[in-house]
């Protein structure tokens, strides 16, 4: 079987560079102290001051130190050494305290044993997951009695369409399949080397996964606007800043937000 993580971690490897320089990422804003989190989550998750917050999945960490300017005790998780390389050194050079760990989620027992009361992670992780429902599992366990998990997540309902907005794909495939289309979401004309395995799940797969370990989902919110443009060329911005499709005729779920407790 191939190793799909290894095969993985190479390719977040080789875009941190990219992603650090982007404009998406607007890293030259945050250092002034711009916030990278979305309306969206700093509403729904609400105040985080004085809380121990698990980030699974943190890239290099702007999320993860957002959340820290905003009070949390904050801990970033990711598989990509040269993401939290960059992570530590942006909590220094900001002078923001945040722990910052090298693993993939799927080991983070070998590392890590504490509770948090707030675990949080954010668009683009779901097709990394290769299982479902170990994943639910890993929140249920870093989760304190009374915490919560929050998720703000790409809607899987946008899988079935390609980039140029024709549906092509499977919304009951599973994977894992390969995607080696050229570029990264922040440069699709950057060069880069190899592809990476993906995985897709249903609305439904995510909710049960949390059910099955027992947490109380309070909401799942689902949204016709966007925060990246994911169809170039189908997509605007609206008066907020938010991507959503030009054409109104038509109104899809583009992202969904989810809570639950413990
Ligand atoms: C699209 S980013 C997500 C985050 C965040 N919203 C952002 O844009 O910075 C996905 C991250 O997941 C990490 N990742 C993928 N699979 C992982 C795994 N099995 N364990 C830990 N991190 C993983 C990648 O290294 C990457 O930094």
């Amino acid at each position: 079987m191939k190793d799909y993580s290894r095969i993985n971690k190479k390719w977040w490897n080789n875009v941190t560079s990219i992603h650090a320089r982007s404009e998406l990422y607007n890293l030259p804003e945050f250092k002034k102290g711009k916030s990278s989190l979305e309306l969206l989550e700093t509403k729904e998750v609400g105040n985080v001051r004085g809380k121990t917050l698990l980030h699974l999945m943190c890239h290099f960490g702007m999320d993860t130190l957002s959340w820290a300017r905003m009070g949390a005790i904050a801990t970033g998780v990711d598989f990509s050494p040269d993401a939290i390389k960059l992570a530590k050194k942006l909590s220094k050079e900001i002078q923001v305290p945040s722990e910052f760990i090298c693993s993939d989620i799927y080991k983070l027992q070998n590392v890590l044993d504490k509770k948090y009361d707030i675990i949080f992670t954010s668009y683009g992780v779901l097709c990394w997951l290769s299982d479902i429902k170990k994943w639910a599992k890993i929140i249920n366990q870093y989760l304190k009695i009374g915490g919560i998990f929050y998720i703000a997540e790409v809607h899987p309902f946008t899988n079935i369409l390609s980039y140029d907005f024709k549906i092509v794909y499977k919304y009951f495939f599973k994977g894992p399949y390969l995607d080696d289309s050229p570029g990264t979401y922040t440069d699709w004309d950057a060069k880069i080397k190899g592809g990476t395995y993906e995985w897709s799940y249903t609305i439904s797969d995510v909710i049960n996964a949390l059910i099955s370990e027992g947490l109380k989902i309070e909401y799942v919110h689902e949204f016709p606007f966007t925060m990246y443009d994911q169809f170039p060329g189908f997509m605007e911005k609206d008066k907020k800043g938010q991507y959503v499709l030009k054409n109104k005729k038509i109104q899809i779920p583009l992202l969904f937000s989810l809570k639950a407790t413990k």
